[in-house]
């Protein structure tokens, strides 16, 4: 990753093995990889992306091991199974 000396931190997203640095939290970690859609609406189904980056508004929602967290506030760990979805 152009000079990034960060360790590799591998995890999966919707059951495919990807790869980041130690220290992304999981929605920077995803969007490196053009992952823009983290879940989507239960209103209308529309998709929805890292938005405020920083807690705020929740459109980042994923289930990370089976929990759901806010994508841009849980950093990536070694193992994590990531999984798009989560509530509005
Ligand atoms: S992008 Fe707004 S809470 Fe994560």
């Amino acid at each position: 990753m152009n000079g990034d000396r960060r360790a590799s931190v591998g995890f999966t997203f919707a059951g495919r093995a990807v790869e980041a640095r130690a220290g992304d939290t999981v929605a920077m970690a995803l969007w490196r990889l053009g992952e823009r859609t983290l879940r989507h609406s239960s209103r209308d189904g529309a998709p929805r992306a890292v938005f405020c980056n920083m807690g705020v508004c929740y459109e980042c929602l994923c289930r990370v091991d089976g929990a759901v967290v806010r994508a841009c506030t849980t950093l990536v760990q070694d193992g994590m199974r990531v999984e798009p979805g989560g509530r509005p």
